[in-house]
C-alpha cells in the first residue's frame, strides 16, 4: 500500500554517480553537528561517500579538524570544512539544506532514553537555535535522544524564532526499521534488502510500534513470536547498551540508519518522486502532536503523511499503550522550551 521504502543499496549509490555525471545534479550541502561523535564519525564518512552530497560541514566542541582532514582525502566530490566549538557554530550551518543532529550524551546501561533529556535538551535547543537563524529553510533531521522530547524542542525553538515549518523538522527513528527489516528477515530466512516493516509512533520503548501485519513481503507469527519480536525491535537499543557494558549505544547501525534517512532527504530535495521513509513528525494522525508514519517526502519536506494503514488488534493495543507516554514525552519537551 506504501510506494517503496528507500534503501541505499548499490543500485542507488551507481544511480547517484550517473545523476552526477550527466550534470542533473544539485547541489546538496549538508551539516553534521556532533561530527565527533560515536555516531557523528561514521556518519560523516557515509555521507561523504555518497556522490549527491556536494559540501560536508562537520561541526562538534571538539575534535572536527582531525575527522575533517580525515575524511576531506576520500575520493569523493564532497569538499569536507571543520567547524569547532560555539564561536563556529553559525558558521557551520550557513547555507545547509539538510542539518543532521546527532550531538548530545548516549545511554550507559540501566538508563532509559529519557534519563538523557536533561543534558541532551539544551544542546539541541541550542542548535536548533542557530539553525533557526542561519538556515531556517533547511531540513533538519534529529538523532539525538529522547526523539520523542527533542523533535519538539527544536519546533518550539523554530516556533519562537517565528520561522517554523513542520514539514521540516524531522525525528530520525530509521534505526527503528533497520532493526525490524533485519530481524524479520531473519525469522522467515528473507532477504533483509527486500524486507520492508513500517514501525510508527516514538523512538523509545513501548512508544516503538513496529507494524509487522504491514511487513513486505507479508510475514505470519504464532501470537507469542510475534511478541517476542515485538519487543524485541522496541528494546534492541537496549540490547546494544548492555553488548557495549558502559561504553556506549547504538553507533554503527545508527550512522548506517541515519545516512540512510539523510540521504532521502537529499533526494526529495532533488526532485526524486516516491520518497518514502517513516519519521517522527508533527502529526494529525493521532493524539499524539507527534508521531512517526510513513511519510511522502518531497522538495518541501513532508510531501503527504502517509498515516497508519490498517493495523491489527495487537498493533491497536500497542498504540494504545504508546499514546500516554507519547503525549508525556511531548509536554516535557515543549516545557523545557516554554518554562525557561
Ligand atoms: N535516534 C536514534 O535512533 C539514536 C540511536 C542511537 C543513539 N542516539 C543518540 O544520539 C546521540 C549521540 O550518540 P553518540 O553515541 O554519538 O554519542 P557520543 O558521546 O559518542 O557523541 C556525541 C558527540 O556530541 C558532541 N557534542 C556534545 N555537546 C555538543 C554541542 N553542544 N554541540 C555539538 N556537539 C556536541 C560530543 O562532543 C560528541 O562528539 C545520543 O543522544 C544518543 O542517545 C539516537
Amino acid at each position: 500500500m506504501f510506494p517503496r521504502l528507500m534503501k541505499p543499496t548499490a543500485a542507488l549509490v551507481q544511480q547517484s554517480t550517473k545523476q552526477l555525471s550527466t550534470g542533473s545534479q544539485r547541489n546538496a550541502k549538508v551539516a553534521i553537528m556532533g561530527a565527533s561523535g560515536g555516531i557523528g564519525q561514521p556518519l560523516s564518512l557515509l555521507m561523504k561517500q555518497s556522490p549527491l552530497v556536494t559540501e560536508l560541514s562537520l561541526y562538534d566542541i571538539v575534535n572536527t579538524p582531525g575527522v575533517a582532514a580525515d575524511l576531506s582525502h576520500i575520493e569523493t566530490p564532497a569538499k569536507v570544512k571543520a567547524f569547532n566549538g560555539p564561536d563556529q557554530l553559525k558558521d557551520s550551518l550557513k547555507g545547509a539544506q539538510v542539518i543532521i543532529i546527532p550531538a548530545g550524551v548516549p545511554r550507559k546501561p540501566g538508563m532509559t532514553r529519557d534519563d538523557l533529556f536533561n543534558t541532551n535538551a539544551s544542546i539541541v535547543r541550542d542548535l536548533a537555535a542557530a539553525a533557526a537563524e542561519v538556515a531556517p529553510k533547511a531540513f533538519v533531521a534529529i538523532i539525538s535522544n529522547p526523539v520523542n522530547s527533542t523533535v519538539p524542542i527544536a519546533s518550539e525553538v523554530f516556533q519562537k524564532a517565528g520561522v517554523y515549518d513542520p514539514n521540516r523538522i524531522f525525528g530520525v527513528t530509521t534505526l527503528d526499521i533497520v532493526r525490524a527489516n533485519t530481524f524479520i528477515a531473519e525469522a522467515k530466512g528473507l532477504d533483509p534488502l527486500k524486507t520492508q516493516v513500517p514501525v510508527i509512533g516514538g523512538h523509545s520503548g513501548i512508544t516503538i510500534i513496529p507494524l509487522i501485519s504491514q511487513a513486505k513481503p507479508q510475514v505470519s507469527f504464532p501470537d507469542d513470536q510475534l511478541k517476542a519480536l515485538t519487543e524485541r525491535i522496541q528494546e534492541a537499543g537496549t540490547e546494544v547498551v548492555k553488548a557495549k557494558a558502559g561504553t556506549g549505544s547504538a553507533t554503527l547501525s545508527m550512522a548506517y540508519a541515519g545516512a540512510r534517512f539523510g540521504i532521502a532527504l537529499i533526494k526529495a530535495l532533488n526532485g526524486e518522486q516516491n520518497i518514502v521513509e517513516c519519521s517522527y513528525v508533527r502529526s494529525n494522525v493521532t493524539e499524539a502532536k507527534y508521531f512517526s508514519t510513513p511519510i511522502l517526502l518531497g522538495k518541501n519536506g513532508v510531501e503527504k503523511n502517509l498515516g497508519l494503514g490498517k493495523l491489527s488488534s495487537f498493533e491497536s493495543k500497542l498504540l494504545e499503550a504508546a499514546i500516554p507516554e507519547l503525549k508525556k514525552n511531548i509536554q516535557k519537551g515543549e516545557d523545557f522550551v516554554n518554562k525557561k
